[in-house]
């Protein structure tokens, strides 16, 4: 393109962004992106640093002291758990239902790990028998899972049974929370996990850009005590540590971003996290019952479901990248279609953080409806909006 066809200044188009992230925004988080940057050891940076550790701890519910948030995406996050933990040729044991728990297994296996799988079919969560005698049989030094499965929408809600198995061997449990944290119920402690991450864009309301990761001192004892160093120097916790507590410089983080995960924390804090999780689960229940008055099925049985992300199955010879750019084009609606075996038939649907709101449930209803008439689903007229404002209405 050539310079003179930029346009000035940047006007992106208007969307309802209802994907699995990155999602609609409180507007108290883009007001906190406008104000100035400060440097990265700045002392009133520094202090909103220690504001960070106390309102991330609150997200995570753990009394854990190392709580902070790498600069980068929830990838990131992933990366930062595994490359500290494991050594080359430790044995390590991946629990997968889909898409990114298979991304943990893979990233392990780049860092010479020793990856035994236990997989689940995807649209079901792992079996917790069959996981803790693979631990026994493997012995394991890590033991990785996903709490909230984005490519299929189901919640691991067992986690602390895994955790039990993992702790019997000595080994440390790491969860992805990426999808889940701070729409769907979690307590870390409570469930005994040692290494948790997130990402700032999905149901923690921030953009994305920043990972929210805890370890617990046991965790990071065993990262104190590595016989290597960790070999990525970006995602390096005991660096990261000497950074986010003791002022020394690592990295230039970014202020813009510091600034949005703090206020999108603080929007969490003031509703508190047990009204923030029923609130996805409400709005996340009208949503499913409009989807099924339309004839249609999400993927994840309601008792596996999570309240943040749907996987919606769409009927026989509707292709989901056409119903997908229909949402776009004419109703300015952004969801995602499926990944891996379910991609031309699934639409993944975001209500998370800012979008978990019920006006943005009948718009997305209203919309769905119109493009799968014109694509010849047969269906009772405005059936799914009847059924999701009757079960809103539901205490
Ligand atoms: C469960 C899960 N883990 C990890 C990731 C990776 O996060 P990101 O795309 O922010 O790098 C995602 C992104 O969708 C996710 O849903």
């Amino acid at each position: 393109m050539a310079i003179d066809a930029v346009e000035t200044p940047l006007h992106p188009p208007t969307r309802v962004l209802l994907a699995p992230g990155p999602s609609e925004l409180d507007p108290e988080v883009l007001r906190a992106m406008t104000l100035p940057p400060l440097g990265y050891v700045d002392p009133a940076m520094l202090r909103i640093f220690d504001e960070l550790k106390a309102l991330l701890r609150e997200a995570f519910q753990t009394t854990n002291e190392f709580a902070i948030a790498l600069s980068g995406t929830g990838t990131a996050g992933m990366q930062a758990a595994l490359c500290n933990t494991i050594e080359p040729g430790d044995a390590v044991v991946i629990g997968t239902m889909g898409y990114f728990g298979e991304r943990l297994a893979m990233m392990a296996e780049r860092l010479g790990a020793k990856v035994t799988r236990v997989d689940a079919p995807w649209g079901t969560p792992l079996d917790a028998d069959r996981i803790r005698d693979t631990i026994r049989k493997v012995r394991p030094r890590v033991v990785g899972v996903v709490h909230g499965e984005t490519s299929t929408g189901v919640v691991q809600d067992d986690i602390a049974d895994i955790a039990a198995a993992a702790h019997e061997v000595d080994a440390l449990l790491i969860a992805d929370t990426v999808a889940s944290l701070g729409g769907h119920p979690l307590d870390i402690d409570a469930a005994s996990i040692d290494v948790c991450y997130s990402g700032s864009q999905k149901a923690l309301g921030a953009p994305s850009g920043m990972a929210p990761l805890t370890l617990n001192e046991r965790a990071m004892e065993r990262v104190r005590k590595r016989k290597s160093p960790v070999s990525n120097f970006y995602l390096d916790i005991p660096a990261l540590e000497k950074y986010w507590y003791q002022g020394q410089y690592h990295h230039t983080i970014s202020a813009p971003l510091v600034y949005a995960l703090r206020a999108a924390l603080l929007v969490l804090h003031h509703e508190g996290c047990e009204q923030r999780w029923a609130r996805h689960q409400r709005n996340f229940a009208a949503f499913r019952a409009g989807i099924e008055a339309l004839g249609l099925t999400i993927l994840a049985a309601p008792q596996h479901s999570l309240y943040t992300v749907a996987g919606v199955l769409l009927p026989d010879g509707v292709d989901a990248g056409d119903v997908r750019k229909a949402l776009l084009d004419d109703f300015a609606i952004e969801v995602a279609t499926g990944l891996g075996p379910f991609k031309p038939r699934m639409l993944r649907i975001g209500l998370m953080a800012y979008g978990s709101q019920v006006h943005f449930v009948l718009r997305l209803l209203a919309a769905l409806e119109d493009v799968l008439r014109a694509r010849g689903h047969v269906f009772e007229a405005g059936a799914g909006l009847a059924a999701a404002q009757a079960r809103w209405q539901t205490p």
